[in-house]
């Protein structure tokens, strides 16, 4: 199986944690096709830690909570597949889950048949707990297998938040995205924090196999699991930009079933998401390095070029980039027609650089740039 663009969806860890059951996964299903989530591209409905008995069966087989999920795993899938939606479950590559729920190790390829006789389309694989002596790699090359070989495909999302040098061995074990982060928690610092470590990580981004940032937080307003603290829209729209133009897989967080219109607004902009899903899936890149005013740019498949203005500082600032910066030199003639994909204003056409004017902390500027002829 090859995953040529980031795979979009909901996780339930972010809000719900250990608070999840089958009503709902059901009305989170009816919602995300509902609300036009679906139809936007978030098609894996992703179930995370603590949906299991603390023991397995006789047969050494993973065994839903018979409280949360009474009619069994299987069930669950049907209805969310019955949506036109992809089921995602979680496990752990240790002796227990992060929670200290059974886990996969030594029990990888019952396991992964386990998952596919269920009808799962998707696994998130953690990193607790695991035996001492075996490396990283080798616990997900179990797992990556195992999965290759259930006779279902599996999406394989590898989350070891970037531990020993995950980004050097994550692809040799069939992973198709991977957490190259700690985890998210719902605030500024964080947002911040997680960005900057994807700067170095950059070179081992792209297509088959996605450099994931952790699940989003926008709309959760410091409700839930990890809701410390809250963001401004300002910082949700600019945390869904850099995630979106890092081709970040986005993976919702907050409860959908009371979104309000300014979270539908971010998460289902079209724009946004295309630059997400762009075919060729490059790897962004600085333009102008600065730790608190970066600009970034990502060369799309149909030849245009976005540039990407994030203000992580605590100033309104002004940057200001040349087309040189980014490849394309003042004797070549060529010009861009730039459109701010926010604003959806068509700006005109730029002989050889922009302004981004003083964009506010914490917010963001995102334009993409038809390269004219001369
Ligand atoms: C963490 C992981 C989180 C979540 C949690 C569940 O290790 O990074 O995204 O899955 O475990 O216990």
């Amino acid at each position: 199986m090859v995953v040529k663009t980031p795979p979009m969806g909901w996780n339930s860890w972010n809000t719900f944690g250990p608070n999840i059951n089958e009503a709902l996964i059901r009305e989170t299903a009816d919602v995300m096709v509902d609300s036009g989530l679906a139809a936007a591209g978030y098609n894996y409905l992703v179930i995370d830690d603590c949906w299991s008995e603390k023991f397995r069966d006789e047969q050494g087989r993973l065994v839903a909570s018979a409280e949360k999920f009474p009619n069994g795993m299987k069930a669950v899938a049907d209805y969310v597949h019955s949506k036109g939606l992809k089921f995602g479950m979680y496990s752990c590559a240790g002796i227990f889950t992060c929670a200290r729920y059974p886990s996969s190790y030594g029990y990888e390829f019952i396991d992964a048949d386990t998952f596919a006789s269920w009808g799962v389309d998707f696994l998130k694989y953690d990193y607790c707990n695991k035996p001492a002596g075996i490396p990283g790699h080798l616990l997900y090359k179990r797992m990556g297998t195992a999965l290759a070989n259930c006779g279902r495909d599996i999406l394989f999302s590898a989350c070891s938040w970037g531990a020993d040098e995950t980004h050097k061995w994550v692809k040799s074990t069939g992973a198709h995205m991977w957490r190259s982060t700690g985890d998210i928690v719902d605030n500024w610092e964080s947002i911040k924090n997680l960005t900057n470590r994807q700067i170095e990580l950059q070179p081992y981004n792209g297509n088959g196999c996605f450099n994931d940032m952790d699940m989003l937080v926008v709309g959760m307003h410091g409700k839930g699991n990890v809701g410390v603290g809250g963001c401004t829209e300002v910082e949700y729209r600019t945390h869904f930009t850099i995630w979106a133009f890092f081709n970040s897989p986005l993976m919702i967080g907050c409860d959908i079933r009371n979104m309000s219109e300014e979270t539908k607004s971010i998460l289902m902009d079209k724009d946004i998401i295309a630059v997400n899903q762009d075919p060729a899936g490059r790897q962004p890149y600085q333009a102008i390095a600065h730790p608190d005013y970066p600009v970034w740019a990502k060369h799309m498949d149909n030849g245009d070029i976005v540039l990407a203005y994030f203000n992580l500082g605590e100033h309104n600032f002004n940057q200001f980039v040349t087309w040189a910066d980014i490849g394309i030199e003042r004797s070549s003639g060529v010009k861009l027609e730039l459109t701010d994909l926010w604003s959806k204003q068509n700006l005109g056409i730029f002989d050889t650089g922009i302004e981004f004017g003083a964009v506010e902390p914490h917010g963001c500027r995102i334009l993409r740039c038809r390269v004219v002829r001369g």
